[in-house]
């Protein structure tokens, strides 16, 4: 066997690349050996070379391929003899069959993949039992990692008696693959994305034969730090906890040969999902694999919407299209029948009986659901929603946030929470992301800001009322906060602040073992396993010895001091909503809300109220069914496709910035460029940087206020002489590329688990493309074009407005106007606008805006402005604007403004209302008389 030290520490993206790397390696073997193959009539020394090039590519790929079932050690034998022995067709010919059916899959359902020509056919017959049958549904394939004590020359005779235990009647088929140690079980999951369940015996070493010295100093310092050492060098166990922490789906089972019962009594190997004495009970074991993956393929709810489109069901409720016979029949739209097919419309009902469930109620196969997906997702408790994270959002702050509550925030958070902090009538504490002013877009909320917040509301006696955190995670852009540390130092100020992470982009993220700790639910555990280690609480009691059990509010070292709660009082309370459908095989709208709060009982009722108000009575049973399919994805191959998505990003970023053409007129900003440096303590500059590998990367993440998800691609396009909107739609016009939002001089492209190698290459054809032609543009159009050009490049680069902050809500929204926190009574503000006549407009490049600002009244927004881009509203209901937000409207060149009609003007509230008596009914003035006339006439 050979090192994989060289592979493992070249680059971090090399540690994603595992399946795509793994084909290119085959594909230069396959090419080299076609060289060889095709040098036969050439000079002995030049066929000797082909031979050598075959040779050390054989070597290169020789030491990735114990990981993996397929080819297998037979075959890789024969291949590695023909080298040896000259045969340069024959090495080109299995080279061939071999990454074919790599690329294809093909080996996952075709037996005859597994055999060379030269292989026995005995072989064959243990492949192919209970396959026989050709007109068998199709059996998914998967891989267990066997880590074994036994000498490796028994591997092969220990896999033959697993495959004896196949039978017809099997759902999934699955191939052994064996690893003799602690490292090379862990290298075994990480590398393989086919590895479904872990058969782990007792008694297996740490070191791996493979050298890997990045791998060993990570695993020597994450493992020991999480708790996860192997006591009494039982590395089995460890392993079995360190598999779990990699990749929490896995099923791991647990073969010792001491006392089985103490093992499988011991509480803290819960990741285990079932414990043998030795290999008693080999069917036992073959069952409980497959029992393993089936939980995780089942899909209730999908499941049972399948056999209800097969029966023959006689509608007399509300909904046409059921069934589809009024499509199907009809004369006029038979086409829109043809397109969708008839499942579609056979698996359309408004009932919620006859086993479909009721999402608002569920209590069958809908619940079932959704406790798989709370499993998958580490939650206690899981939520489809199908209206989009929007709905998600305003339901959750519905449920939490009462009137007067205040509601910390991102003010450059999706417009639902606003909307939601209305609904509830929460006031919004608008906390501040760091601008980055360059690219006109906000990075996040620094931790020093929120905790500020945090103690200025203690200073002034609010602090109670400060129920929950609401932040974006990731945002837009790509930002990630350090979610664990967050929570931690909120906690250690307030101890039962709700969080609600917004994570609509992120929902994927829980299947990278690099993104899953700063996800909500991820840092949850870790918070949650932190908060019960004694060493917590001991380091916790020095902090009270030092700033007391009660900070003082007024004490700035608490602002710089890394916070730890009160493991006593904290109540970890976190919420996560996301939309499955932005980042997984989910219908659009599909949502969830993913809880972990130990206090979710006292707010339960009200959670449902929530969801009452909110969610349609008419839910779409195809979303539903595509938000458990989603899940059934992600706990099966999510690992595999999300390590594809971040390494197709990487792909984009290294390709794009280190192209010769297209890197002079376009950039893809890297985490050093999104992310000052004073919030990347552990020194971490880029993903692509030299000298970063995966370890450096795990360090940033673990330890850097905040982190960039790199499928998140923000492609600077104003170099190139284009502003956002124009270039995005040019790409689609021009080349049928979609991208996700612009700014003033960039795009935001994005890789997800749908994205292809071959996605890649187009865009960055695309690339070359323009940039050819912006060449072209230039050399032929002389000086006048080329100062043209860096003009238009100066004034999208430059000459950008500044961003502005959150200026004030206006003093009759405030409770105390000289508060030294800025949260206000919004829904006041946002009804009051309801009353026309405490409204006025005024036009936005008017003197009188001019004059306002100068003299006064003061200018009062009097509902949401939401420019697209950015995409965040530079104006709230009751918020004063400064003439920096006047500025900032008047330089916008933005077509798509919500809530600004350029020809009625700015909408405010009028300097008469607001200098009125606050009523009772929340601002609103009694409804005028005209108003009361237009809606008696209304319906
Ligand atoms: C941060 C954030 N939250 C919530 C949403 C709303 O999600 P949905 O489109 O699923 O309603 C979006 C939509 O873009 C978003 O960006």
């Amino acid at each position: 066997m050979g090192t994989v030290a060289k592979a493992v520490n070249v680059r971090v993206d090399q540690f994603f690349t595992v399946a795509e790397a793994r084909f290119d390696r085959w594909r230069s073997l396959l090419q080299a050996a076609r060289a060889w193959e095709a040098a036969a009539n050439q000079q002995r020394s030049d066929k000797e070379k082909h031979q050598g090039a075959v040779s050390a590519s054989f070597a290169e790929l020789r030491q990735w391929e114990d990981f993996f079932a397929f080819p297998g050690p037979a075959l890789l034998k024969t291949l590695e003899e023909r080298i040896a022995s000259g045969d340069a067709s024959g090495t080109a010919r299995l080279a061939q069959s071999i990454s074919t059916a790599l690329l294809t899959h093909s080996y996952r359902t075709n037996p005859g993949d597994w055999e060379g020509e030269d292989q026995p056919q005995i072989a064959f017959a243990d492949r192919v039992r209970g396959t026989e049958d050709s007109g068998a549904a199709h059996r998914p394939y998967f891989e267990v990692l066997v880590v074994s004590p036994a000498r490796a020359s028994a591997w092969a005779e220990l896999g033959h008696e697993l495959r004896k235990l196949r039978r017809a009647e099997d759902k999934f088929v699955y191939e052994p693959v064996f690893v003799g140690s602690f490292e090379d079980g862990v290298l075994g999951a990480i590398l393989n994305g086919s590895v479904e369940a872990a058969i782990i015996s007792e008694g297996i070493t740490f070191a791996s034969s493979h050298h890997s010295p990045v791998l060993r100093e990570f695993l020597t310092a994450h493992l020991a730090s999480s708790g996860m050492a192997a006591e009494d060098g039982q590395y089995g166990l460890a392993l079995a906890r360190g598999l779990k922490l990699l990749r929490p789906e896995l099923d791991i089972y647990f073969l010792s040969d001491r006392e089985v019962e103490k093992v499988a009594g011991d509480v803290s190997v819960d990741c285990i999902r079932r414990v043998f004495y030795q290999v008693e009970e080999p069917l036992e074991l073959h069952l409980s694999i497959l029992d393993g993956v089936a939980d995780r393929f089942d899909t209730p709810y999908f499941n049972n919407l399948q056999k209800y489109a097969q029966r023959p069901i006689g509608t007399f409720h509300a909904l046409p299209v059921a069934r589809g016979k009024s499509i199907f029949k009809s004369n006029w739209i038979r086409d829109m029948g043809r397109f969708y097919g008839t499942n579609l419309f056979l698996a359309e009902s408004s009932a919620t009986t006859g086993g479909l469930d009721s999402l608002l109620e569920p209590t069958g196969n809908i619940k079932v659901a959704q406790d798989k997906a709370a499993r998958a997702f580490g939650a206690d408790r899981a939520f489809f929603v199908t209206n989009g994270t929007s709905t998600s959002n305003k339901m959750v702050e519905q449920a939490l946030l009462a009137p007067g509550d205040i509601m910390l925030v991102d003010r450059n958070c999706h417009k639902s929470h606003h909307y939601g902090a209305v609904i509830a009538g929460a006031y919004p504490l608008y906390v501040e992301a760091y601008p980055l002013t360059q690219y006109s877009m906000y990075g996040a909320v620094p931790l020093r800001t929120i905790k500020k917040a945090l103690l200025d509301l203690k200073a002034e006696g609010k602090l109670d009322r400060a129920r929950m955190l609401v932040l974006t995670n990731c945002t837009f852009d790509g930002h990630i906060y350090n979610v664990e540390r967050v929570m931690e130092e909120c906690l250690a100020i307030k101890p039962d602040l709700i969080f609600l992470w917004d994570e609509a982009w992120f929902g994927f993220a829980r299947w990278s073992p690099f993104y899953r700790r700063r996800t909500a639910m991820g840092a949850a555990a870790i918070l949650e396993r932190k908060l019960k280690d004694p060493a917590y609480r001991a380091a916790y009691q020095e902090q009270e010895k030092k700033f007391g059990a009660d900070l003082d509010p007024k004490d700035k070292a608490l602002l710089e001091a890394r916070l730890l709660a009160n493991p006593d009082k904290v109540r970890l309370r976190v919420y996560q909503t996301h939309s499955t459908h932005k980042s997984m095989s989910c219908l659009r709208q599909g949502s969830m809300v993913l809880v972990k709060d130990p206090d979710f009982h006292h707010v339960e009722e009200q959670f449902h109220e929530a969801v009452f108000t909110h969610a349609s009575t008419s839910p779409n049973l195809q979303i539903i069914a595509s938000i458990d399919v989603a899940r059934r994805q992600m706990e099966l191959e999510g690992y595999e496709l999300v390590n594809r998505a971040i390494q197709l990003a990487l792909d984009v970023r290294r390709e794009v910035n280190s192209h010769p053409l297209i890197s002079k007129y376009f950039r893809v900003l890297g985490a050093d460029e999104m992310i000052p440096g004073e919030f990347r303590n552990s020194g971490f500059v880029d993903y692509l940087t030299p000298g970063t590998n995966w370890a450096t990367a795990v360090k940033a993440l673990r330890e850097d206020e905040f982190a960039l998800d790199v499928t998140r691609l923000t492609l600077v396009c104003g170099s190139a002489g284009f502003d956002g909107t124009q270039f995005k739609n040019m790409l689609a016009a021009d080349y049928d590329i979609q991208l996700n939002k612009t700014s003033r001089n960039s795009v935001l492209l994005q890789t997800n688990i749908n994205n292809t190698r071959s996605d890649i290459a187009q865009l960055i054809k695309v690339l070359v493309e323009i940039s050819q032609r912006i060449e072209k543009r230039l050399a032929e159009g002389g000086s006048a074009a080329r100062e043209a050009f860096a003009a238009r490049v100066k004034s999208l680069m430059t000459d950008v407005p500044n961003l502005p902050n959150f200026s004030s809500f206006f003093s009759r929204f405030r409770e105390n106007p000289s508060s030294i926190t800025s949260e206000g009574d919004m829904r006041s503000a946002f009804f009051g606008a309801y009353r026309e006549q405490q409204c006025e407009h005024l036009k936005l490049f008017s003197p009188e805006i001019d004059k306002r600002l100068k003299d006064g009244p003061e200018l009062v927004s009097a509902n949401f402005v939401i420019p697209y881009p950015p995409g965040f509203p530079i104006m709230v209901p009751g918020q004063v604007i400064n003439g920096e937000t006047i500025e900032f409207m008047r330089k916008l060149d933005v077509k798509e403004i919500h809530g600004y009609a350029a020809a009625l003007g700015l909408k405010l509230l009028n300097p008469a209302f607001l200098q009125s008596a606050k009523t009772p009914t929340a601002g609103a003035a009694p409804p005028a008389k005209d108003n009361k006339q237009k809606s008696a006439g209304a319906d």
